[in-house]
């Protein structure tokens, strides 16, 4: 047994319709299925968006849809997700279990370059709760554009920001290791914001608006 397996075996589990979406996810698209974020990260955006209370959520990154019901779960019954993501294919695989999970009335889905979706929010700081896991070099607009629209005391939240520890690099050849390096760097020196930095999967920053 792995660590991580110890962990997964030592948190809220995965109902049915987590599980059935992990399984369907990983036979649909066998090459990319490890995006998906794993079972104990998707329990701790549950948690954050209960403990903080959100009503109003964004994220960047759905793929088939997992961290969306995790983060919907969190809300109540009359909140709201602002899902974004430009992939018809992947995405269309997460409506039956949003459907199936309750929550697929509380999700919008966005089918566009995020940055262009965010900039058209209007400016008003309403957001309780933001996650963003997608196209790693677009991280240092979506922090920018979400931060902006963030209430005080919302969360914001990053994921793979340690990029299976090439954030250590000196002079990483990948663009994703060279951008989350710049946004790590980038939220440490905000004075708008407080932050910590948690090793959960592939590393998980959890940012607090002032
Ligand atoms: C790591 S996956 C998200 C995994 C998801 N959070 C989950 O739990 O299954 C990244 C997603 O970002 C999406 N993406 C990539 N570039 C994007 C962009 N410019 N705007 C919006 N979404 C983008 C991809 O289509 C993909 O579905």
């Amino acid at each position: 047994m792995t660590i991580s397996d110890y962990i997964l075996d030592h948190c809220t589990p995965a109902d049915r319709v987590l599980a059935d979406l992990a399984a369907e996810t990983a036979a649909a698209f066998p090459d990319a299925a490890s995006m998906q974020v794993s079972h104990d990260e998707g329990q701790l955006l549950t948690m954050l968006v209960k403990l903080i209370g959100a009503r109003y959520a964004v994220e960047v990154g759905v793929f088939t849809g997992y961290s969306a019901i995790c983060i919907a779960r969190g809300l109540p019954a009359d909140g709201r997700l602002l899902a974004c993501d430009i992939s018809p294919e992947w995405t269309a695989l997460a409506h039956p279990h949003w459907q199936r999970a309750g929550v697929a009335d509380r999700i919008d889905l966005r089918l566009a370059p995020a940055a262009e979706t965010l900039q058209a929010l209007p400016p008003d700081p309403v957001i309780d709760f933001a996650f963003i896991d997608a196209d790693k070099t677009g991280y240092p607009t979506y922090y920018e554009e979400l931060l902006r629209r963030l209430r005080p005391g919302g969360l914001l939240v990053l994921d793979n920001v340690l990029q299976r520890g090439r954030v250590l690099e000196q002079h990483p050849d990948h663009p994703s290791v060279t951008a989350i390096q710049r946004t790590n760097d980038l939220v440490v020196a905000d004075p708008r914001v407080e932050s910590v930095m948690l090793p959960v999967r592939d590393g998980v920053t959890l940012i607090r608006k002032r």
